[in-house]
């Protein structure tokens, strides 16, 4: 399933066990069945408040770990050229379905790369941005991921991780720290589409999700923190 280069970051010590290693259990669901992975990212929708926070009107927005596209298609109002930097070959042709769906094809570059490789010229964009993808580990960024985030961003620029984990690291690297209040639920598109995908995903809460219809489900019930957040540092 993976290319070479995929499996020397993703699978090190030869073919692993997905059961067993949820880092690669993810991997394989994005190109295996992304389109499974889109169902679920678009019903995790964003707090409106972090896409609200990012800077508009700017000429050049990179991001990182574009994967099917949740926060790209609201980068495309924001500014007026996107790159979206995408390792996973099928989330790529989802997202450029979207994006050909919406008339800006000219308007998004969709490349490959991870984020410690970004094929990006220094100081070429006013936002650099990640969503769900970046973590302290190498094979998801790493410190070696976010000083190439820092080199691509331009002095003055933004460099924005949303709903980050490990605030403690990226804190020590000079990140800052914004989030949105309110109650955020996972809004699933049916009931059926709740049970069918809480059962796949989080199989703890789908007999609850099930027994009582819902169609939207309250992060807390799933036992994962809302996408209401994120960390940032403006580049001097
Ligand atoms: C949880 S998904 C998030 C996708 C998208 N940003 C979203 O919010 O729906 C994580 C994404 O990071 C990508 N990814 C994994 N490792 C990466 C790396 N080293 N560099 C860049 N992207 C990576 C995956 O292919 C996947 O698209």
């Amino acid at each position: 399933m993976f290319t070479r280069d995929e499996a020397a970051r993703f699978s090190p010590s030869g073919p692993g066990d997905p059961q067993q290693d949820e880092t690669l259990a993810w991997e394989l669901l994005y190109r295996l069945e992304p389109e499974l992975y889109d169902r679920l990212a678009s019903a995790e929708r964003l707090h409106p408040g972090v896409v609200n926070w990012l800077p508009r009107d700017v000429d050049q927005i990179v991001e990182v770990g574009a994967g099917s596209g949740r926060l790209t298609m609201q980068l495309i109002e924001r500014g007026q050229r996107v790159t979206a930097v995408e390792p996973a070959l099928p989330l790529r042709r989802i997202l450029r379905r979207k994006i050909a769906a919406a008339g800006c094809l000219e308007r998004v570059r969709l490349v490959h790369g991870y984020f410690d490789q970004l094929p990006l010229p220094d100081d070429s964009a006013a936002l650099v941005v990640s969503c769900s993808a970046f973590t302290p580990s190498p094979e998801h960024g790493g410190a070696a991921g976010l000083s190439e985030m820092e080199r691509v961003c331009r002095p003055g620029g933004c460099v924005a991780i949303i709903w980050p984990n490990h605030l403690d690291w990226l804190a020590a690297r000079g990140y800052r720290y914004v989030s949105f209040p309110g109650p955020m639920c996972v809004e699933f598109s049916s009931r059926d589409e709740a049970a069918e995908l809480a059962g796949i995903f989080y199989p703890q809460a789908a007999g609850e999700i099930r027994r009582r219809g819902w169609r939207r489900v309250p992060f807390e019930v799933l036992g994962i923190n809302p996408p209401r957040d994120l960390a940032y540092k403006m580049l001097a």
